[in-house]
């Protein structure tokens, strides 16, 4: 069981100004954040993130949603990391999310939904490596 997930706060939640109040939440359920930047992804970039979702009915238009503006990525850290996070985001549709997840709180419908995290350990790893150089993590540096 690994330790580090990916967060992204995606496009329409930057706009809606919801990024200070995703970040609180974070940190009130003690993910400490070991990385954190603000960053519009390439066509390119979203391509490779979201290479799992080629050729899916949706893929076209989440590379759009997703390149459309500046997106904010945090890597986390807690035991269990990437259940405990996706647990506190809530599931893809936040018609269908409990009350007090983030998609419940943030998200519009099942494609515009505020915010992304990594589904397995494995995953987490290959998507932190995609965003993150290694000395841009703080447990790089010994902090
Ligand atoms: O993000 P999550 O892991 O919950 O869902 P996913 O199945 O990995 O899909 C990735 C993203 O594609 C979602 O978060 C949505 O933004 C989008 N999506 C969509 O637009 N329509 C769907 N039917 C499924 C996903
Ligand atoms: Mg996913």
């Amino acid at each position: 069981m690994g330790n580090k997930t990916l967060c992204i706060i995606k496009p329409d939640a930057v706009r809606k100004k919801y990024i200070g109040d995703i970040i609180k939440a974070i940190i009130d359920a003690n993910f400490e954040i070991i990385g954190l930047k603000m960053t519009k992804l390439t066509k390119e970039k979203a391509s490779v993130f979201y290479a799992v979702h080629k050729g899916k009915p949706f893929y076209n238009d989440l590379i759009e949603y997703i390149t459309s503006g500046p997106i904010v990525v945090l890597a986390l850290q807690k035991e269990n990391a990437v259940e405990e996070f996706r647990k506190l985001l809530g599931p893809t549709d936040p018609n269908e999310a409990s009350e007090g997840t983030l998609r419940k709180k943030y998200g519009e419908n099942k494609s515009i939904n505020a915010v992304h995290g990594s589904d397995c350990d494995e995953n987490a790893a290959i998507e932190l490596s995609i965003m993150f150089e290694k000395c841009e993590m703080m447990d790089c540096c010994g902090m």
